[in-house]
């Protein structure tokens, strides 16, 4: 049985000071049987790691360098992640496909580098809007996690979560209905059973990309859905834990 997860990603948003309350409101009151993690930037990890100092709730980072250490201007490593107390780095968001280039090979490196590091890498795969149109959403997603399989071998689903985020649902409103995402998680664990059956049973499939209070809980009530990656709605406190709620309420039915 595969345990309800709930991550927020926190962008480039937050202050010192805003991002311990939020992380404060979070951790007083995490829902039971969901596994809760917050992705705050690498700068406010210190902040966030002693708000949440004694509770379920972990901590995550945005990203993380393919490389242990080096010259590599402006990158951090899972390593250091680690240090600051990180369990999770979120790898290959579409924010760092699209905006940063970085490209299917580059990705499933880094999210190496998290598995070596003893971190779980919350892998981002999804289509564009203009792939959904030419049905090509199956293909995209096999291709971005094939990158993985290349990389890693065997080992690609070890320590992982998989986030399947349409980029045309990503903080525009514009949700996935609860079919399309889980004809499409379907779709994600038969792929991986095709590569590791024991893998494709337990990887935590997340979905992300405007998921909110309002409609989490059909999401999460599909087979393979087994719970969010969450942007906008994870910075306020009420609508995160609600989420997380709806993600526990998933289990018991
Ligand atoms: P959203 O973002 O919930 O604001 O759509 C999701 C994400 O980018 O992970």
């Amino acid at each position: 049985m595969r345990s309800p997860f709930v991550a927020g990603n926190w962008k480039l948003n937050g202050s010192r000071s805003s991002v311990s309350s939020l992380a404060s409101e979070i951790a007083s009151a995490p829902a039971s049987n969901v596994e809760v993690v917050i992705c705050p930037v690498s700068l406010h990890l210190s902040e966030v790691a002693q708000a949440i100092a004694g509770s379920s709730v972990k901590l995550g980072a945005q990203n993380a360098c393919a490389a242990e250490a080096g010259a590599y201007t402006g990158e951090v490593s899972s390593t250091m992640l680690a240090e600051y107390g990180c369990e999770f780095v979120i790898v290959g968001h579409s924010e760092r496909r699209t905006l940063f280039g970085e490209t299917d090979s580059q990705c499933a490196e880094r999210h190496a580098a998290v598995q070596r590091a003893g971190l779980t890498s919350i892998f981002c795969i999804g289509e564009s809007l203009q792939e959904r149109e030419s049905d090509q959403t199956f293909s995209v997603v096999e291709r971005q996690l094939n990158a993985l399989i290349d990389v890693s071998g065997d080992q690609a689903f070890e320590n992982t979560v998989v986030a399947y985020e349409p980029v045309w649902a990503i903080g525009t409103g514009k949700t996935a209905s609860p079919e399309q995402a889980q004809a499409v998680h379907a779709h994600i664990r038969q792929y991986i059973a095709g590569h590791n059956a024991d893998a494709a049973d337990a990887v935590q499939i997340l979905y992300g990309g405007s998921v909110n209070a309002g409609n989490a809980a059909d999401l999460f009530a599909n087979a393979d859905i087994d719970g969010g990656l969450i942007g906008g709605a994870a910075l306020k406190s009420k609508d995160f834990l609600a989420i997380c709620d709806a993600a526990s309420r998933s289990q018991d039915s």
